[in-house]
């Protein structure tokens, strides 16, 4: 089914980044408005199991890596001349980090780091040392560490100048990661004490690029490879029905990631849970999407999905792929429907075909897990359904449900101030009573820093292998 669509996609990435500032319908005249668009690209999540599992153990601060399995990559050119990177975007952390070609992990014979690029700042004229405390890591020892830099940066047709970011001397990750999210979530913030830089989209306002710090994501449906990212702008060539705007809720009393508040959950017209009032993360970086394990229960046996504790992960028919119901989500007003078919991601065996039930039928991975007593996460698996505008200035998101393969596009730069267009603010939007520390201090350990998920999806034993194959890339996951 999509196998080979992902495989070629692996095989040939190409990106297209582009387009910025264009032009008003010609009634308004030759305004320029102020957004920068790029092109987003999918790359195949071999192994989404361990790369959450990985992600979902690490502080927030400390999200930033992961391994080859990465999802949204975005091109960017660095240094002068110009050295060309392919960066995973992620809105779940807020560095942007890449490898230096000298590094230990990029010198290795097996090459690792052909794929994204790497950066050799003493290449670049325009390269500057900033401090050497640049160090984002995993609870697990893995991690990236070396100097705070800057030098320019070209993305979607738009340059910055001295852009700070990380790069790695030392590193576990084969590729850079363009992290997007609040200033104050740096490692150089949380790690070194140090004030918050403008990270890029901070930077593009800076630089009067764009007008506020907000952009929007648009990642498509599991069958497409690309979908956008605009940076001060929003496109409603891109969505469908209306555009909600909502307050991000803080945790600790501090605004420093992405939870908005989940009301509702149904499954086929059927209530799954409601009158909720719980924080969930929306991730980019996570490849599937964490909920209370009561809700995930209760969804697993209304699509008949095997629960593999080793994995963290359940296993349904494949044929779900085809069931028209819808999985919907309700954040106090808007809802946004998943269909089956973008919760059905397909495996492969190492002997290339698909693993099946012991009845035979064909067993494909289920776009939701457990939250164990860790983040609940929004992760792809929902997020290709929605267009999110991510507002960091004003601490609100705007969901609407997406247009799939959209064609046409209807942009409108973000203006100052605190109105998204074409949105309506949610009145009397809910506050999140669970999933969300109300008070900050350092009380019990709240939503993020418990590492109980890792024990949910502890590796185990297997007794099958079971591959994701692509272009020759093999990586196993394990299952019962
Ligand atoms: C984007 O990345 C692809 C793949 O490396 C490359 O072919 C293309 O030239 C890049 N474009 C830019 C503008 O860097
Ligand atoms: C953004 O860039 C993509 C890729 O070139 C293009 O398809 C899309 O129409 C652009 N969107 C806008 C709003 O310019
Ligand atoms: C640049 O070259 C100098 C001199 O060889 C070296 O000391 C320095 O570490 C290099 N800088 C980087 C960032 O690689
Ligand atoms: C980075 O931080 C980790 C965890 O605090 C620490 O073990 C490691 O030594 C640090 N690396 C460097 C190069 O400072
Ligand atoms: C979007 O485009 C992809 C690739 O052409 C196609 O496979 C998929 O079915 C399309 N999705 C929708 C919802 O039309
Ligand atoms: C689709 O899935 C839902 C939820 O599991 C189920 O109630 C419904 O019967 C299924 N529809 C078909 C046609 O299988």
């Amino acid at each position: 089914m999509r196998t080979r669509e992902l495989c070629a996609m692996v095989a040939g990435l190409a990106y297209f980044p582009v387009a910025h500032a264009r032009n008003l319908p010609s009634n308004v005249g030759q305004v320029q408005r102020k957004v920068v668009n790029l092109s987003t690209q999918r790359k195949t999540v071999l192994n989404p199991i361990q790369r959450d599992r990985l992600r979902r153990r690490s502080g927030s601060i400390e999200a930033a890596l992961d391994n080859e399995e990465t999802l949204y990559f975005v091109n960017a050119t660095v240094g002068t001349p110009s050295q060309s990177l392919r960066l995973h975007l992620d809105t779940g952390s807020s560095d942007l980090w890449v490898n230096t070609a000298g590094s230990n992990l990029c010198t290795q014979r097996s090459d690792p780091c052909a794929f994204a690029g790497s950066y050799v700042a003493n290449d670049s004229s325009t390269y500057e040392f900033v401090g050497d405390w640049f160090n984002i890591s995993y609870v697990d020892g893995s991690g990236a560490s070396g100097d705070y830099v800057s030098d320019t940066i070209t993305i979607g047709g738009s340059t910055l100048d001295r852009l700070q970011f990380g790069i790695g001397y030392t590193s576990s990750s084969s590729q850079g990661i363009l992290g997007i999210g609040y200033p104050s979530n740096e490692v150089q913030v949380g790690r070194a004490g140090k004030d918050a830089y403008d990270n890029l989209p901070a930077a593009l306002v800076t630089a009067g690029q764009t007008t506020r710090n907000a952009y929007s994501l648009w990642l498509n449906d599991l069958d497409a490879s690309r979908g956008s990212i605009l940076f001060g702008g929003v496109d409603a060539g891109q969505y469908s029905g209306s555009l909600y705007t909502l307050p991000i809720q803080a945790n600790r009393g501090v605004y420093s990631e992405f939870l908005i508040t989940m009301t509702a959950l149904t499954l086929a017209g059927e209530t799954i849970a409601d009158n909720q009032a719980l924080a969930v993360l929306l991730d980019s970086g996570s490849s599937l999407s964490y909920l209370p394990d009561d809700m995930v229960q209760d969804i697993y046996d209304r699509v008949n999905a095997q629960y593999d504790s080793s994995a963290g992960a359940a296993y349904v028919p494949c044929s779900l792929e085809s069931n028209s119901s819808t999985l919907d989500f309700t954040f106090t007003s808007p809802k946004i429907s998943v269909q089956m078919k973008e919760l059905v991601l397909d495996l492969v065996t190492s002997s290339g075909r698909r693993p099946t039930f012991s009845n035979g039928v064909e067993a494909c991975l289920f776009g939701i897990a457990p939250a164990g007593s860790g983040t609940n996460v929004l992760g792809d698996t929902f997020l290709r359904s929605a267009y999110v505008v991510y507002d960091i200035d004003n601490n609100q998101i705007s969901l609407a449900q997406t247009k799939f393969n959209a064609t046409q596009s209807d942009v409108s730069e973000i203006p100052t101030g605190t109105t998204i267009p074409g949105a309506t603010v949610v009145s009397n939007s809910v506050e999140a009573t669970s999933g969300v520390v109300r008070t900050d201090g350092n009380g019990n350990a709240g939503l993020g820093d418990t590492d109980s998920g890792a024990t949910l999806i502890a590796a185990s034993a297997s007794t099958y292998i079971l591959a994701l194959l692509c272009a020759g890339v093999t990586t196993y996951i394990t299952l019962y």
